[in-house]
């Protein structure tokens, strides 16, 4: 039996904040953020919307009423969750009428927690054929006015469906991970902004990807040209493709490698980091921007989470897989965002979550999203 992705679905904010704009307003080359970090844009999170909302929203999109009825577990992972006992996903279900027969969690092990998502589920579903799972993969990245991570912040969410005879990605079940406690980046309670070692976690992402990719192509006899593509957990692109010249060469393979890396980071350029969702809205950029992507050919997927787990595994691309339909969804949500100024981001950036206590001065009319925090949605959360 084939188990994966049978869909998948993507939220963002419609708010963005331009990162020639920031590099004007922090003294910097433009080129250092376009170039030397990869980012074009980020989204910036209005307080209208928290990991639930957007994890709501991207779901949303994609899920039938059978589908609904049919979901027996919600796995969500996120490193940004509004509650340390309650979990974000049983939120999620309520919300949207999800069958209340489902097994509803939230699972953390940094930008980790989709993986263990998506890999839990097709677990699952080998076992329980007839069943779905919705993963949800959803983060705010926060690092700071004015510090080095204020570049690679961002947010949003990736919603997938997984299921038996999936009409994406069909996981290979085969995989290589590895685990270490290192503290290149972590955020205690008290923190709402994350506190990181750019450079440091930059070089344990590479070593753990280098790691896995050698283990992973040892235990299954595997080579870097049985791959037509290698995406990665992109905290900001340049990060990805530092990871990637680790494996190539000059090769002609090589090249193709790079090619199908450009188009799986064009999403990801034009949002920022989303933690847990980096590696899904990767895929999803891939397949929707990619032409040379044939059925049936082989992606191989890094996943990292600070502190550290990495994983390397691979699907290949399902029949039923139709990048238009993809790419229109994301256009959708990408092509109309409000282009913020940088006081203007300061002050979003300042209000926050009003859960969190911050004051708040923002117009909640402006979200016209269906799942919002506050305002005057019938679906509302609060
Ligand atoms: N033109 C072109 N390139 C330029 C340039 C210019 N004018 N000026 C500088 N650059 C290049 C530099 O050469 C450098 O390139 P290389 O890395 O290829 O050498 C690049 O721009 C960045 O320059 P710096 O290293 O000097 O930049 P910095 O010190 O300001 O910091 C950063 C960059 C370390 C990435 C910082 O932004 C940061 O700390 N970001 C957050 C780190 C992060 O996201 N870590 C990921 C953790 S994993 C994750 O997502 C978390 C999780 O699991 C929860």
């Amino acid at each position: 039996m084939q188990v994966g992705i049978d869909k998948i679905g993507f939220f963002t904010s419609n708010y963005f904040l331009d990162m020639v704009d920031l590099a004007n307003a922090r003294g910097e080359d433009p080129d250092k953020y376009l170039i030397g970090i990869g980012q074009k844009k980020q989204a910036v999170i209005p307080p209208t919307q928290d990991v639930v909302t957007m994890a709501a929203n991207a779901a949303d999109k994609i899920l039938t009423d059978d589908d609904k009825a049919s979901i027996d577990m919600v796995i969500f992972g996120t490193e940004t969750g509004v509650d340390n006992s309650k979990s974000a996903a049983i939120y999620v279900q309520s919300l949207l009428g999800i069958s209340s027969s489902a097994r509803s969690f939230e699972i953390k092990q940094a930008c980790y927690g989709g993986t263990a998502g998506v890999q839990m589920a097709a677990d699952h579903i080998a076992t329980h054929p007839e069943s779905k799972v919705l993963v949800l993969a959803a983060d705010i990245a926060r690092y700071g006015i004015g510090t080095p991570g204020e570049v690679t912040q961002g947010g949003g969410a990736v919603a997938m469906l997984l299921s038996a005879n999936p009409q994406i990605l069909i996981l290979d079940d085969q995989s290589a991970f590895h685990s270490e406690n290192i503290m290149d980046f972590w955020r205690p309670f008290y923190q709402r902004e994350a506190i990181v070692d750019g450079h440091y976690s930059t070089n344990i992402y590479i070593d753990f990807f280098n790691k896995t990719f050698k283990d992973y192509c040892e235990k299954y006899q595997r080579q870097l040209s049985d791959f037509s593509a290698l995406i990665y957990h992109l905290p900001f692109t340049k990060m990805g493709l530092k990871a990637l010249r680790t494996v190539i060469d000059d090769g002609q393979h090589s090249a193709k490698l790079l090619k199908e890396f450009d188009y799986s980071k064009q999403y990801n350029a034009l949002v920022g980091n989303l933690y847990t969702g980096s590696l899904y809205l990767s895929l999803l950029s891939l397949l929707a921007n990619s032409v040379d992507l044939q059925v049936g050919d082989r992606i191989g997927l890094f996943s990292y989470g600070s502190g550290a787990q990495g994983e390397f595994y691979s699907g290949t691309v399902s029949d039923g897989m139709k990048s238009s339909l993809l790419a229109a969804h994301m256009d959708d949500l990408l092509d109309d965002r409000i282009r913020l100024s940088v006081p203007e981001y300061e002050e979003m950036y300042a209000n926050g979550l009003p859960m969190m206590g911050g004051d708040v001065t923002f117009n909640f009319a402006d979200d016209s999203s269906r799942f919002v925090l506050f305002g005057r949605k019938a679906d509302q959360l609060v």
